[in-house]
């Protein structure tokens, strides 16, 4: 027997490799683009997660309500990653495509991009994917058209 030289060990992925943000942002057009302010903040100064998933819920259903021709309800959230904080004044783009349809609801990924005022380059903040079901006057859930 040969005595062989040992193998480093493959890296593991991390948590931050698994989230990386690419460096483009998606090539549709944005929902929703909008400049953060002051009153958006939280204690520490940087804007509230919560007033980004406000954000995110409104690209969501916009783009629900488009798809289903009506009212729509968020059922769930899935997989709400906070890649970087966004500043004050950062102008802040909500992305959201429909990538499938259920008997009454449908799946809408969401990305969040910021732009700070002094810069042309664009940072992924967050991303997730929504559950939206199609509802009709009484709340009660609806047919989607299939195509
Ligand atoms: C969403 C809601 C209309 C579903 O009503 P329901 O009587 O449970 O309806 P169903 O069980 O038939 O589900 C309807 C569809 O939603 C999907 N769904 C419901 N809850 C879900 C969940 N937690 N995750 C993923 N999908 C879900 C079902 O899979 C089904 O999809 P399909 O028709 O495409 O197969 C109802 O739960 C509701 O009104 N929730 C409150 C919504 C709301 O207020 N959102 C804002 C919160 S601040």
């Amino acid at each position: 027997m040969t005595d062989q030289p040992p193998v480093a060990a493959p890296a593991k992925p991390t948590p931050s490799d698994a989230v990386a943000a690419p460096a483009t942002p998606p090539t549709l057009p944005p929902v929703i683009r909008t400049t953060t302010m002051p009153a958006d903040t939280n204690p520490s100064g940087d804007i509230f997660g919560g007033w980004l998933m406000w954000q995110m819920d409104l690209a969501a259903t916009s783009v629900a309500n488009q798809r289903s021709h009506g009212r729509c309800v968020t059922a769930a959230v899935d997989g709400m990653a906070f890649l970087r904080p966004v500043h004050v004044g950062d102008e802040v783009t909500l992305y959201a495509d429909c990538i499938s349809v259920g008997r009454t609801s449908m799946k809408i990924t969401v990305e969040a991009w910021r732009r700070p005022r002094e810069s042309d380059a664009m940072d992924k903040v967050t991303e997730a994917t929504f559950v939206s079901v199609a509802v009709d006057a009484a709340g009660k859930p609806r047919p989607v058209d299939p195509v």
